[in-house]
């Protein structure tokens, strides 16, 4: 059983991804949590992240392992705990160019094969490209939208308001063009998945509606 979740930041896709799986005793891989791992191993080794040659050279080096519990999910590189040290706007705003480059793809992808091949019960896996390239043949694809205003406030809430809600809008436009527009499994929803607009509905209701989804295909 492969739940399949994807769509752009700011959605619920974390926090939906996660109550689902808890609600099915099932396990959870956060997948963009990866490629922040990845980032955040450029970042402290000095590799420069707009240089796609020098990202590719070392795609193989950093090694990502990621808890899947649904109510704990750490990440740790090379034995390292960064589950917080991932989430620095440093990190936010460097990951779209290191998730462009098919070496780093290539190598996430197969981690995250693994993790599910590993999963026992089966596991709700979040991120942008799994629908449509990483588990093409999932049992539930699902696509989670919202409008860019509802996605804006929900992060700036998140970061506490350290950040007003017209900078974060802007700064999600920008990864989501990065995201959808690279050529490598850019973000697009697969043709069977189920789109859920998250915009007016609360957390519980996309949760309830997606357990249904999934539970009709059980
Ligand atoms: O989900 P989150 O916002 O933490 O993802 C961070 C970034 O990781 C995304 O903006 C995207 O660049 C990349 N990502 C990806 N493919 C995935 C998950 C995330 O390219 N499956």
């Amino acid at each position: 059983m492969i739940v399949a979740i994807d769509g752009p930041s700011g959605t619920g896709k974390s926090s939906t991804s996660r109550a689902v799986a808890a609600k099915l005793g099932l396990s959870y891989l956060d997948t963009g949590a990866q490629y922040r791992a990845v980032t955040w191993w450029m970042l402290r080794n000095g590799v420069d992240v707009n240089d796609p040659l020098a990202v590719a050279d070392c795609a193989g080096k950093p090694v990502i392992v990621s808890g899947t519990d649904p109510a704990a999910p750490a990440i740790s590189v090379d034995g390292e705990d960064v589950t917080g040290p991932i989430r620095t706007q440093e990190v936010t705003a460097a990951v779209s160019a290191v998730s462009a480059v098919p070496e780093v793809r290539t190598r996430m992808v197969e981690v995250q094969r693994a993790a599910a091949a590993a999963a026992g019960a089966g596991i709700v896996v979040e991120g942008r490209d799994i629908g449509t390239t990483v588990f093409p043949r999932a049992t539930v694809k699902i696509f989670l939208t919202a409008s860019a205003e509802a996605r804006a406030a929900r992060r700036s809430g998140e970061l506490g308001g350290t950040q007003s809600v017209a900078v974060t809008q802007a700064a999600l436009a920008k990864r989501d063009a990065a995201d959808s527009g690279r050529t490598t499994s850019p973000l697009a929803k697969a043709d069977d998945a189920i789109e859920v607009d998250t915009t007016d509905l609360t957390l519980e209701q996309v949760v309830e509606r997606v357990v249904n989804l999934v539970e009709e295909k059980r």
